[in-house]
């Protein structure tokens, strides 16, 4: 039995969250859930991992995560940034294809993005000054070189051939520029993984122009988020994307998207990103089995646009999208 922490989250979390457990459920995998409400991650003095709650990440290190909600503007620090920070999950991995059966402007983009989950601009370290305000962009040595190497561990593993570094080091001289160079070096000890770089604002007219040329990018924090959000886009919205977020003893996975509050309570949200985070966790679990069976039967759920969600162009809820995917299993 696989001991792992269920985080539901806000907004549109508990619904979609709910139905990647369903799912994960019927295929007989057998996990015992500790569930954490997002309330537990707040004090008086804002955003905190409590000790009884990183003690039991910690624990069981697998972590099925829905979205948490972070003012905009104003008010605590993001919970899923700390989280990420508490348990040092450098890498995020986030799987982006377009499913055959799906009609799509783009149907042939299947590419990874790995995306810096540890410092850039998402230290938070922001200041007002008399002019304005000022935010801190910190890129390590160390942090590059390490999300370097997983990228390239992750291509050899994945059966990817190419990665593409995302950078703006042309005008980001110093931080952009170390992070170039650190991956530039890392990939000379990759021989047989191709690799280019571009800068970001080409790489996104590239990637809607001609998708197909690439097949893993790895980019700094704020571009890997910008990036992947474009990425899904492309391939249905963001209702279908997963992620993982990895270090070397937690693991967290969560779908690329957030609690929706436009789609909150109305039984619609496309549960899809949850459960292919759900089947990605099983994965690394050893799970392979259960996790090719949801993927199986997602595949023939997404080749009929009656059975899905309506982002997908289809008039179905998120409890009928579940039961036809658990009814295919
Ligand atoms: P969002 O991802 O919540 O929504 C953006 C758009 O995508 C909306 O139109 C929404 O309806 C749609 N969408 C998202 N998930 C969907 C799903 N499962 N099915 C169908 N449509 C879906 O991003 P937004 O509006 O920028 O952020 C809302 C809140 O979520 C904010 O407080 C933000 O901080 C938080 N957030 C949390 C994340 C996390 O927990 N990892 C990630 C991104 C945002």
């Amino acid at each position: 039995m696989h001991q792992a922490i269920y985080i539901p989250g806000d907004g549109i979390g508990p619904e979609v969250m709910d139905a990647a457990r369903e799912v994960i459920a019927a295929t007989g995998a057998a996990i015992q859930w500790h569930p954490i409400e997002t309330s537990e991650f707040f004090s008086d003095n804002g955003s905190v991992v409590p000790p009884s709650v990183e003690e039991i990440i910690r624990r069981t290190g697998w972590v099925l995560k829905g979205p948490i909600g972070t003012p905009v503007g104003k008010g605590h620090r993001s919970v899923n940034v700390l989280l990420r920070q508490t348990f040092d999950t450098y890498a995020c991995l986030r799987p982006i294809k377009a499913y055959p059966g799906l009609p799509s402007r783009y149907p042939r983009i299947d590419l990874i993005v790995v995306r810096e989950n540890s410092e850039d601009l998402y230290l938070g370290i922001e200041s007002e000054t008399a002019e304005g305000a000022v935010a801190e962009k910190r890129i390590t040595r160390k942090a590059s070189e390490r999300i370097a190497r997983f990228a390239f561990d992750s291509a050899r593993k994945l059966d990817r051939q190419k990665v593409t570094i995302a950078h703006k080091a042309n005008i980001l001289k110093k931080t952009d520029g170390l992070f170039l160079e650190c991956s530039r070096r890392v990939a000379g000890e990759y021989p047989d993984i191709q690799v280019n770089d571009m800068i970001i604002d080409n790489l996104c007219m590239q990637l809607v122009r001609d998708p197909p040329q690439f097949d893993m990018i790895l980019a700094p924090n704020l571009y890997g988020d910008i990036l992947s959000d474009l990425a899904a886009g492309m391939v249905g919205g963001l209702g279908t994307v997963p992620g993982a977020n990895l270090g070397e003893s937690v693991a967290i996975y969560e779908a690329v998207h957030g609690t929706a509050p436009d789609l909150v309570g109305k039984g619609t949200a496309n549960p899809t990103a949850c459960i292919l985070s759900g089947a990605m966790m099983l994965e690394a679990m050893g799970e392979d089995h259960a996790a090719r069976r949801i993927r199986q039967a997602l595949e023939k759920v997404m080749s009929q646009l009656s059975l899905l969600t309506p982002d997908l162009g289809g008039e179905n809820t998120t409890a009928g999208m579940v039961g036809e995917i658990i009814q295919r299993l």
